[in-house]
């Protein structure tokens, strides 16, 4: 049943297939934050400002960002989502060639698809780490964009600076843009965690983040871009207007401002991740790949249940994970569960164990 399903979609399909409220289902396939800041309920006291249409333009939102990240206002674009700038950057570049590594996040191919680029899939090693020297070979004079996530989607794996410094490197050199999408680096240790988005305003580099992960609140709609203002400005005038909405824009500098709320996710999940791991790893026939962020890659080897599979038994408990047979790089042995509060994690463990004994 999760055949063919972005992600996203899993918690509606599985409520209406089992005639249950989506409220009573606890979802491990959905990656964002499990705990809601503060800012979120915040939005109530602006409920009587909805009648508002949001500013075009959105400076004051698009200097909080810049502060955030050290750069300047003109380097951000805000866009419905990561995924609008996503396919804008495509839509820009189109039909130029583009490289990206797999397994990562399937709405590159997507979107690269789209808009008529031609796509070169590279797999990683066996242990998902990037195998550089054949992105190297797959990058021509024509290549426009080699596609990173980091931490990738769904390995978890955060790619450490030197891997990061050879990919500006051969950028810069074939004229290609690295555009690395960061959505889920505000689950990363804090002691390891860089952004890419200062190399942005210097390099061929092109940085996009997500409101959603970090808000817990992916039903608002607002990512944004760090970019050179040249490449922005192009797609700027490709993007429809109007799509972003206030309460997206209201929350969004307290959120970036709140370092506690940063801290106590970063720290709930580097625990909660570690409790997972050592569980799901006494699990017969399970392989747990190891995670820098929230949530973890497992391979099933067991007789008679595939992931597609083991997704319909959990679902008949409540508990939505994400079978990642259709992610391009992986097969039907994979799927991903997402970090989250104690109580819940407890929950998924109990389910897994009783399915795989
Ligand atoms: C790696 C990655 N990037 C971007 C997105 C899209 O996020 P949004 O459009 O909510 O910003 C997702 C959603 O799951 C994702 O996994």
């Amino acid at each position: 049943m999760s055949e063919g399903l972005h992600g996203g979609e899993l918690e509606w399909v599985v409520a209406k297939r089992h005639r249950v409220s989506v409220d009573r289902l606890t979802s491990f396939a959905n990656t964002v934050s499990p705990i809601i800041p503060r800012s979120v309920y915040d939005l109530r006291e602006q409920f009587r400002r909805l009648y508002l249409y949001a500013p075009r333009d959105a400076v004051d939102v698009r200097a909080s960002i810049a502060s955030y990240y050290g750069v300047h206002a003109n380097d951000v674009l805000l866009g419905a989502g990561s995924t609008e700038l996503i396919h804008l950057f495509f839509q820009a570049i189109a039909p130029a060639h583009v490289v990206i590594p797999v397994p990562t996040y399937s709405e590159y191919a997507s979107a690269a698809q789209r808009w008529g680029c031609r796509t070169t899939l590279v797999p990683m090693t066996s242990d998902f780490q990037l195998d550089l020297p054949a992105i190297r070979r797959a990058v021509t004079p024509r290549t426009r964009a080699i596609i990173l996530c980091n931490p990738n989607n769904p390995t978890g794996r955060f790619y450490r600076r030197n891997t990061m410094d050879a990919l500006v490197r051969l950028a810069d050199r074939s004229g290609a843009t690295l555009l690395v999408d960061e959505a889920y680096l505000c689950f990363v240790n804090a002691r390891h965690a860089f952004s890419m988005s200062r190399s942005a305003t210097r390099h061929n580099v092109v940085v996009v983040d997500s409101l959603s992960k970090l808000s817990g609140a992916p039903s608002l709609r607002l990512g944004w871009m760090v970019a050179r203002p040249t490449l922005l400005r192009r797609l700027g005038k490709l993007k429809v207007p109007g799509t972003i909405g206030n309460l997206a824009l209201w929350m969004t500098p307290g959120l970036l401002r709140d370092r506690g709320h940063q801290r106590h996710v970063r720290s709930l999940i580097a625990r909660e991740r570690a409790y997972l791991e050592r569980q799901l790893q006494r699990i017969p026939g399970l392989t747990v790949f190891p995670s820098d962020c929230n949530f973890i890659l497992l391979r099933l080897q067991r007789p008679g249940i595939d992931a597609d599979r083991l997704f319909e038994r959990m679902a008949e408990r409540r508990l939505v994970i994400r079978a990642a047979g259709n992610i391009p790089g992986l097969d039907r042995h994979f799927f991903r569960v997402t970090v989250r509060t104690h109580p819940d994690n407890v929950k998924l463990v109990t389910a897994l164990r009783a399915l795989l004994p």
